[in-house]
């Protein structure tokens, strides 16, 4: 019997003859700030899972940082033109949004798949909990709190890689005769500020970032182990170049895998560049989380959210991108390549390099785990905190005096 091609056609697009009738590919216009070489290298793994599944990844990256991208994002939403899906960091960023409704709810798809029994630290979940009701799908974990040191650098220099902050503020000279900058640091805010994050748990430790940020104890905010911080961080601001004019955190990174640069203190995302230009962690470069002082790690990194649409082709494939992004082989693949932890610890990471097998090690003891900033403090406050830290890099008059007081004054009203 020979039916007529249309037929065929038709009834096959109608998914008659069960899985083998492939549904029709979606488009998904997927929102991110990953324009490094080693972000874009990770995108692609999560761009290629998504097409071989049938649909298509349209990639809507926006240059820049968090800050610039966040509120195109959150604008689009707001306006009526949501993407299928965006990337945000773990934690507040989504909270009105999800609190307006405007977030595809996820729970249904979580528990079908037991997202509560793979995800780990739970607490990333709980981030994008809102009522016992799910919103995003936790991709991975990122920490601020690694130190990167360009082992050439030091060599270069004739004198040992440091092992801990101290030891490299005491190499600086070395370096500075030697014509390398010690710190490496790019001019957007939110760098100097996560950097003086680092410093409170690197130097201070986890009690007193607890107390700073968590109890927001204010004599403790005011007192000396804080102003032993502030000298530290001012420190930090005489270490970099005084000639700085690099913005993009990738290119400070640049300026350490090519030895122009001693260090960097920056987020774990900073591995993906090391990879990308095919340097191995402890032979070019090497990593000290905690600044080498304490093995810490905080739950930084990234979820997606998928804004609500009212076609159910969109809304099926923003689901069926959501379980593909928590899948064992994705979460491998794509981890891999940014340099941050899986959410699932049931996932194999043979390939893990030295310093991700430090933070492997530091995450199995949740001892050593803390929120990230993101997690703890909403966007206005983040937002007065990376203004002070860019102040106080940007202009040598502002005091440590007169920045632990207005550090005091932002917290005391932070909410
Ligand atoms: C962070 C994000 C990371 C990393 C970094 C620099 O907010 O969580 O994935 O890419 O920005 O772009």
């Amino acid at each position: 019997m020979k039916f007529k091609t249309s037929l065929i056609t038709s009834v096959l697009s109608l998914g008659l003859f069960g899985a083998s009738a492939s549904a029709t590919a979606t488009d998904l216009e997927v929102t991110h700030w990953w324009t490094s070489g080693g972000e874009a290298a990770a995108v692609k793994v999560f761009a290629d899972a998504f097409n071989a599944g049938g649909d298509n990844w349209v990639d809507g990256a926006i240059a820049g940082s968090g800050g610039t991208a966040r509120p195109i994002i959150i604008s689009r939403i707001i306006g009526g033109e949501p993407m299928g899906a965006t990337q945000l960091n773990h934690g507040r960023q989504a909270e009105e949004l999800v609190e307006a409704g405007l977030m595809l709810d996820l729970t249904e798809l979580a528990e079908k798949e037991g997202w509560t029994d793979i995800v780990r630290p739970s607490k990333l979940l709980e981030s994008c909990t809102l009522d016992g009701k799910i919103y995003c799908v936790p991709v991975n974990i990122h920490s601020w709190q690694w130190m990167w040191t360009s082992l050439k650098a030091f060599e270069t220099a004739g004198i040992e890689a440091p092992t801990n902050w101290g030891e490299f503020v005491a190499a600086a000279p070395k370096l500075r005769e030697a014509g390398i900058i010690p710190l490496a640091v790019g001019g957007q805010a939110w760098q100097t500020s996560g950097m003086f994050g680092v410093m409170v748990i690197g130097i201070g430790g986890m009690d007193l970032w607890r107390s700073v940020y968590v109890e927001k104890n204010m004599d403790v905010i005011n007192g000396e182990d804080m102003k032993k911080i502030w000298q530290a961080y001012d420190d930090a601001r005489n270490l970099t170049d005084p000639k700085n004019s690099i913005q993009n955190w990738n290119d400070a990174t640049n300026q350490v895998i090519s030895g122009q640069a001693g260090a960097q203190i920056m987020g774990d995302w900073a591995q993906g560049e090391f990879s990308v230009a095919g340097q191995t962690a402890g032979v070019e470069y090497d990593c000290l989380p905690g600044l080498g002082n304490r093995a810490v790690l905080d739950t930084a990194g990234d979820a997606f959210y998928f804004p609500k649409n009212d076609d159910p082709e969109v809304t099926e494939a923003q689901l069926r991108m959501a379980s593909m992004m928590l899948s064992k082989e994705v979460q491998v693949g794509f981890n891999l390549k940014k340099g941050s932890l899986p959410v699932r610890a049931d996932v194999d990471l043979e390939a893990a390099n030295a310093c991700m097998k430090k933070g492997l090690e530091i995450l199995a003891n949740p001892e050593n785990i803390l929120p990230s900033g993101d997690q703890i403090l909403n966007r206005d406050t983040q937002g007065q905190l990376e203004d002070l830290s860019s102040e106080f890099f940007a202009d040598k008059s502002v005091t440590i005096e007169d920045a632990q007081a207005r550090f005091s004054e932002i917290l005391e009203l932070a909410e």
